[in-house]
């Protein structure tokens, strides 16, 4: 696989192939010195246009757990303020001998841009609206350790749908592997058509959560939205929010998961987000050794190294 930028790009049989390779990245972060050989000589470099905390270092983590050099590109001290276009920045970048592009950027597409101008291997580290597939792997390797396995499982994805790639691309990876996904949003965060979504629609969090085996909660993009898509914050939480309330209406053994950076108080109550059922700091660490996987897949398997 040269690059990864998207979900469908690996199938369910590529997708199966990180969560093994993960298990075994998992290991090796166990370790008292937690690093391999793997990727020595080579370079990775993130180039994030949009702002992230835990991907960047997430991935700055991975490639070096797997021993590569790597650059941070800052766009905001870079001479993309002189005007130098996408094309030649990374153009520039590449000369300088890169072996992979982690490519973060607000406009859906730029990853796969990139990659037919470079021969470096491209990672999607979230473009627009569309996808975040690391994210998706991470979340599954999650759900597969929280609840054996994703096959016949069930899973809400609950609040800004319309804004999130990480639920296009959760979408994506949860239904190839066999499970079923239900969104749970009023009709103003939802795409204006979900044809060919293999999703079931519900408008009931109440109804809902006392079937699902996880729950994936959204955070409200107010960035990406341009106009009042919720009467208010507080009425959103009324009915979308996981309230300590609605918390106690899930099973057992359910997850609560989010991929962060979560409003407490907003889509999540802030005692939810530390129940013992809440995953999110498995999701941050499960996610260096997703990405080391993914790395290991672009830059050294089939490689011959
Ligand atoms: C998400 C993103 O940037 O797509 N965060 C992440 O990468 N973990 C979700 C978000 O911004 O709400």
């Amino acid at each position: 696989m040269r690059h990864l930028l998207a979900v469908d790009d690996l199938g369910s049989d590529g997708i199966e192939e990180v969560l093994r390779l993960t298990a075994s990245f998992v290991e090796v972060s166990a370790r008292a010195i937690p690093k391999v050989p793997t990727l020595r000589g080579r370079t990775v470099v993130s180039l994030f246009y949009e702002e992230s905390t835990r991907t960047r270092l997430s991935f700055e983590a991975a490639a070096k757990r797997l021993s590569a050099d790597t650059m941070n590109f800052n766009v905001g001290a870079s001479s993309v303020h002189k005007g130098e276009s996408l094309r030649d920045t990374v153009l520039t970048i590449e000369a300088m001998g890169v072996d992979a592009l982690i490519v973060r950027h607000a406009s859906a597409g730029v990853p796969a841009q990139v990659a037919r101008w470079v021969q470096a291997s491209v990672v999607n580290a979230g473009d627009g609206w569309h996808e975040h597939p690391t994210q998706a792997l991470l979340d599954c390797y999650t759900l597969q350790e929280q609840l054996g396995r994703l096959d016949g499982r069930r899973v809400a994805i609950v609040g800004d749908v319309k804004h999130s790639r990480v639920a296009r691309s959760d979408i994506a990876a949860f239904t190839s592997l066999g499970a079923d996904v239900v969104v749970v949003a009023p009709p103003t965060l939802l795409p204006p058509s979900l044809a060919g979504w293999p999703v079931e629609v519900s408008h009931d969090l109440d109804g809902v959560l006392p079937k699902v085996d996880a729950v994936v909660l959204l955070r409200m993009q107010q960035e990406r939205q341009t106009e009042a898509l919720v009467p208010s914050l507080r009425e959103y939480t009324a009915s979308y929010g996981l309230t300590r309330r609605r918390a106690a209406l899930l099973g057992e053994r359910a997850v609560v998961m989010h991929p962060g950076p979560m409003n407490r108080g907003v889509e999540i109550a802030a005692e939810v987000a530390d129940l013992p059922r809440s995953v999110v700091t498995r999701q941050v660490a499960n996610g260096v050794a997703v990405r080391m996987a993914v790395l290991f897949l672009v830059l050294a398997a089939g490689a011959g190294s």
